[in-house]
């Protein structure tokens, strides 16, 4: 049974007026007693029965005084102790959770409220510890390979066009450093509301249409049929254009990359029941594990380990940015998957007009 501080103070309370209200009655009776049995006189009797009366009074105060100071101590003794815990528990130690007084009736709410806060800390701070070791590998990755060809190239005389060869490819390498560090920027920055989207009036339609014709010649390549319906014909959206530009190429990349050759693609815009408009790229395929579906919006999180950045050329920040983008738009990104199917990402876009 679950405990209560209230019940358990109440009883003992009661149980000691009891035992002071026993003695006080067993002290008058005895002494209205004597008085009854023995003809003792008035004047012996009032001054007995002021002794006793004092007598009743002074104990009486000093067991009052004694159990309020113990039940007092009880009732705030809970506090300290969920204090002193929650003080114990630290940044490194954030997987501890507050255990004392869990099960008492008046605390098991604030335990509970604390316990989860603690856990919103933990996911936090494992977030932020694997994002910089996942940041750092990215780094280390590019910038050992542009050490490498330079202390080749360094080796022996070379030719003009071997240094040119080299300066090339380091300058490649630079970029990508240089797109990866803004993408994470972007990403860092749209979470800790540093960032907001510079809205102008937009034909969203126009804008996903130019982002896939200019992707005509790569599906071909992989066979890809590509189907479009645009229902959401709202011409002077108020978004960043060159943010929603950049959330649509991520998810069209993604759809090039990810749909297996000669597969189909399907790209929607829709209007929101709410207002607003939806964005949806949908692609055959063998789709995505349910495990890794809640983490794919994470920054560097692929579903299949083995890929690395090199092998694909991109920054593992794709899904970052949708959702960072969506997000600074008031929306929302959103994945399903059929295995052995599909793929669809979606993107909640409220539009301000
Ligand atoms: N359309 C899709 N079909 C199947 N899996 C997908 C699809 N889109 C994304 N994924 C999975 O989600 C992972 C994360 O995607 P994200 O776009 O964030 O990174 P990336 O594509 O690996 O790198 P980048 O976008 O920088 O090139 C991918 O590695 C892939 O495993
Ligand atoms: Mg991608």
């Amino acid at each position: 049974m679950k405990g209560s501080l209230r019940r358990t103070l109440a009883s003992r309370f009661a149980a000691t007026m009891a035992a002071g209200l026993l003695l006080a009655t067993g002290a008058f009776y005895w002494s209205a007693s004597r008085a009854l049995q023995e003809s003792v006189s008035p004047a012996v009797l009032r001054s007995d029965l002021l002794l006793v009366l004092v007598a009743i009074v002074v104990a009486g105060t000093a067991a009052t005084l004694m159990g309020a100071w113990h039940f007092t101590s009880s009732a705030v003794r809970p506090v300290a102790e969920i204090t002193a815990q929650a003080t114990r528990i630290e940044a490194g130690t954030l997987d501890q959770r507050i255990l004392a007084h869990a099960d008492t009736e008046e605390y098991e709410g604030l335990v509970a409220v604390l316990n989860r806060m603690l856990e919103r800390l933990e996911r936090g701070f494992v977030a932020q510890r694997r994002l910089t070791a996942d940041v750092s590998h990215e780094l280390r990755t590019p910038l050992t390979a542009l050490r490498g060809e330079i202390e080749v190239a360094l080796r022996a005389p070379r030719s003009q066009r071997e240094y040119e060869h080299v300066l090339r490819s380091g300058l490649e390498e630079i970029d990508r450093l240089t797109e990866l560090s803004e993408d994470l920027l972007l990403v860092t920055r749209t979470e800790a509301g540093l960032v907001s989207a510079r809205r102008v009036s937009t034909d969203i339609e126009r804008l996903v249409g130019d982002r896939l014709d200019r992707l005509r010649r790569r599906f071909g390549e992989r066979d890809l049929a590509v189907n479009r319906s645009f229902r959401a014909a709202q011409p002077g959206a108020l978004i960043d254009p060159e943010l929603i530009g950049r959330l649509v190429d991520h998810l069209l990349e993604n759809a090039l990359q990810f749909t297996p050759l000669g597969g189909t693609i399907r790209v929607q815009l829709e209007p929101m029941p709410a207002g607003g408009v939806q964005f949806a790229v949908e692609n055959s395929g063998p789709g995505i594990a349910a495990a890794d579906l809640p983490h794919l919006f994470e920054p560097f999180y692929r579903s299949d380990p083995a890929r690395t950045r090199t092998a694909d050329g991109g920054t593992g920040l794709g899904l970052a940015l949708v959702a960072s983008i969506a997000h600074l738009h008031g929306g929302v990104a959103r994945v399903s998957s059929v295995p052995g199917q599909s793929t669809r990402f979606e993107v909640d876009i409220p539009l301000v007009s």
